[in-house]
């Protein structure tokens, strides 16, 4: 198979590229990402010789097109985009731009080419926020109600992903996945943050809303439901993909204080960013039983292993630390 990774130089993208050549080393893996701030080729340094890389953006529907015809592509997984939150609240353009127009322009790529799979990786953040205390949770059938500029450019993707199966039969799949924690998440998102933070002796910024929680997914078990679904996925469909897990931000702070062995009186509260969604909990059944999907890492193993990954790999995310375009202080 040769596969399409867009994104392929940021957290998941990378992680994807590596999991794929794991188990299928026969498979050729083309990497396409811009190189924004938050790419890092160094992500991709074990694997150099055994993939093509090319530096371009999703919304350059002309490299995008000639690299699915020069590398005979059969597959995409659309990992690229901006992903961070708080970098939303300040540029929301930026945002429009690659998740919404971009996604559209690498899917009007793929239907001018023909491929067999155009899969998009979404985020459960498109259908809203839960209150703290329901027994709600989102299924596929769950309305969007995006709160906040990423994820209403997450949406716009997604509904330009279902028009181009509905209108031009494009086999399209879509995952909306729960937040990822794991190796080569850039410093700016919370598990890593708090974590170099802590080795450094730093403030562990938490949100005034200190209850407010996300349901973690070791990132290697996002990729695994990828796998499935590019695998037996059906075209047109969506598969939410979740852990069940649920951990408050304080929960964070406290479980990454006690694995770094630095004192609680690193966590400062600052003021919750505008938008701060309380709470997202996906109901994943359908992949678990469609396609018999489970995750692998357990919640506290996954994180001691994450925390270990980054007091082993300081040469990884120094340099990065700088590159981050907002300060999550910034609400102060
Ligand atoms: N991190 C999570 O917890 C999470 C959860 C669910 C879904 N997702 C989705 O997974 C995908 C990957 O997220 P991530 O956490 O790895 O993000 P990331 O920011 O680490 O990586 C994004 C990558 O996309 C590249 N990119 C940005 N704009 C581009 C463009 N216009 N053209 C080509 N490449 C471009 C960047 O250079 C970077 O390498 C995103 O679509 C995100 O919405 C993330």
């Amino acid at each position: 198979m040769r596969i399409l990774v867009t994104g392929g130089a940021g957290f998941i993208g990378s992680n994807f590229v590596h999991y794929w050549l794991d188990r299928y080393p026969d498979d050729q893996i083309v990497a396409y990402d811009l190189l924004t701030y938050a790419g890092n080729r160094p992500n991709l340094a074990a694997v150099e010789d055994r993939i093509v890389f090319v530096q371009g953006d999703i919304g350059d529907g002309e490299l995008a097109e000639r690299t699915l015809r020069d590398e005979r592509i059969d597959v995409v997984v659309n990992f690229a985009a901006e992903s961070h939150n708080s970098l939303a609240v300040v540029d929301p353009s930026r945002f429009f731009r690659t998740n919404a127009l971009g996604t559209q322009t690498l899917l009007e790529a793929a239907r001018t080419v023909g491929v067999e799979r155009f899969h998009h990786v979404s985020t459960c953040e498109v259908y809203g926020d839960l209150p703290l205390d329901s027994d709600d949770v989102f299924t596929e059938e769950s309305p969007y109600r995006p709160r906040t500029p990423y994820n209403a450019s997450k949406a716009a993707a997604d509904h330009a992903v279902r028009a181009y199966f509905e209108t031009y039969g494009l086999p399209v799949t879509i995952t909306n996945c729960s937040n990822n924690y794991g190796a080569f998440q850039f410093p700016e998102k919370v598990v890593p943050l708090f974590t170099t933070n802590a080795l450094d002796d730093l403030e562990l910024p938490l949100y005034a809303s200190t209850g407010h929680k996300r349901e973690w997914l070791h990132v290697l078990d996002h990729c695994s439901a990828i796998d499935l679904v590019l695998r037996s996925g059906r075209p047109g469909e969506t598969y939410n993909v979740g852990s069940g897990v649920e951990a408050t931000i304080v929960e964070i702070a406290d479980l990454v204080l006690e694995l770094t062995g630095k004192p609680e009186s690193l966590k400062t509260i600052v003021p919750d960013r505008p938008g701060h969604d309380r709470r997202y909990l996906l109901d994943a059944t359908k992949i678990r039983t469609e396609l018999g999907w489970e995750p692998a890492h357990a919640w506290h193993e996954g994180l001691a292993e994450t925390v270990a990954w980054y007091a082993a790999n300081r040469a990884w995310w120094e340099p990065l630390r700088e590159r981050a375009l907002v300060e999550e202080t910034a609400w102060r």
